[in-house]
């Protein structure tokens, strides 16, 4: 029997995040073009010469990313494969690249290496973010954190379920059962995106799916668009994996000080929830994403070892610029955001 489409005309998101202001000719050409429904205005020079880690390439990116997560207000949904818009993100997805092995020219290329030193415990991925936060963190920090955060938490583990197509027997097994942990077992109310969004509330945030998007700078950005980036491409599924491991192998004991932190400050039982969920979870999830994700993948493809190596320190590289970003503005006493939040969020 043939399927019946609803509707044969494209569709267009009712709700969903609000486009935001742009931060440069990139950024502006692609608002422009998704606002309008046209094709993006750009100078292709201009991303030969626009700054990687800057503002703009950066929100350009991830703008376009997010037309494959829930696309925004009043933007037609087919904008996802159109070839121009897809032409531009590759030529800035090339610079992001291009940055990237330039500052990791010298990283390890063997599984082993990558890993060996976040299996130490006293090591921070997040350079030492967590432990200020757990010894000396304030609440407005916490909810600053959690505002930035919220662009992947509220996403959490999307862009990783890209992988498990690219994936077969061990991998493929291992990876499906770590996501279904992170997509809440069944329960829509455990979802890993969801128990975020219940730390927001109690922090007095709003949890709504890219609200802090405005206030969020280049170098959260550039977070974020890491794993949309390794996880489009079929290509980058070693990256993918890397990135993932990295993650997961990191987030128990950084969970770990970042409950302490919310319990200390009194955040509430939401916002210890989610971290306390996720000190047991990623407990196992580092287990099996090292023995299952990664020793399946080798065991299929060996020649992807220099490019799972290459994830997992592109990522730990990402958070250290962050983590940078926000330890400066700390320590002046200045809001880490682009924009102070207000003191009930919102
Ligand atoms: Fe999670
Ligand atoms: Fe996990």
């Amino acid at each position: 029997m043939t399927p019946t489409l609803t509707s044969t005309t494209s569709t267009t998101a009712a709700t969903g995040p609000r486009l935001v202001e742009p931060r440069g000719t990139l950024s502006a050409a692609v608002a422009e073009a998704l606002r309008s429904n046209d094709t993006p205005a750009y100078r292709p020079g201009a991303v030969l010469t626009a700054d990687p880690w800057g503002e703009d390439l950066q929100l350009a990116l991830y703008l376009l990313y997010e037309l494959h997560y829930r696309g925004f207000e009043g933007v037609d949904d087919d904008r996802e494969w159109d070839p121009e818009l897809l032409r531009l993100r590759q030529a800035m997805e090339s610079r992001f690249l291009h940055a990237l092995s330039t500052e990791l020219s010298d990283v390890p290329r063997s599984v082993e290496e990558a890993f060996a030193p976040l299996l130490v415990e006293p090591l921070d991925p997040a350079g030492g973010l967590s432990r200020h936060l757990e010894r000396k963190g304030e609440l407005w920090q916490l909810r600053e954190y959690a505002a930035l955060r919220s662009l992947y938490h509220l996403k959490e583990a999307d862009p990783h379920a890209w992988v498990i197509p690219r994936l077969r027997g061990r991998a493929k097994a291992a990876m499906a059962a770590i996501e279904y942990d992170e997509f809440g077992a069944g329960h829509p109310d455990r979802i890993h995106a969801q128990l975020f969004a219940d730390l927001m509330v109690d922090l007095g945030l709003d949890p709504a799916y890219g609200r802090y998007l405005d206030q969020a700078p280049a170098p959260l950005l550039a977070t974020v668009n890491l794993m949309s980036l390794f996880g489009l491409h079929r290509s980058h599924r070693g990256l993918l994996v890397g990135h993932f491991a990295c993650v997961e192998v990191t987030s128990s004991p950084g969970s770990r000080r970042l409950a302490k932190a919310m319990r200390r400050c009194g955040a509430g039982p939401a916002a210890e929830r989610f971290y306390d969920e996720h000190v047991e979870a990623d407990a196992v999830h580092e287990q099996v994403v090292r023995r299952e994700v990664i020793g399946g993948l080798l065991a299929d493809e060996p020649s992807l070892e220099a490019d799972i190596a290459f994830g997992c320190a592109a990522t730990v590289h990402l958070e250290d610029r962050l983590a940078e970003h926000i330890g400066a503005a700390w320590a002046d006493g200045r809001s880490a955001l682009r924009t102070p939040l207000n003191t009930r969020d919102s």
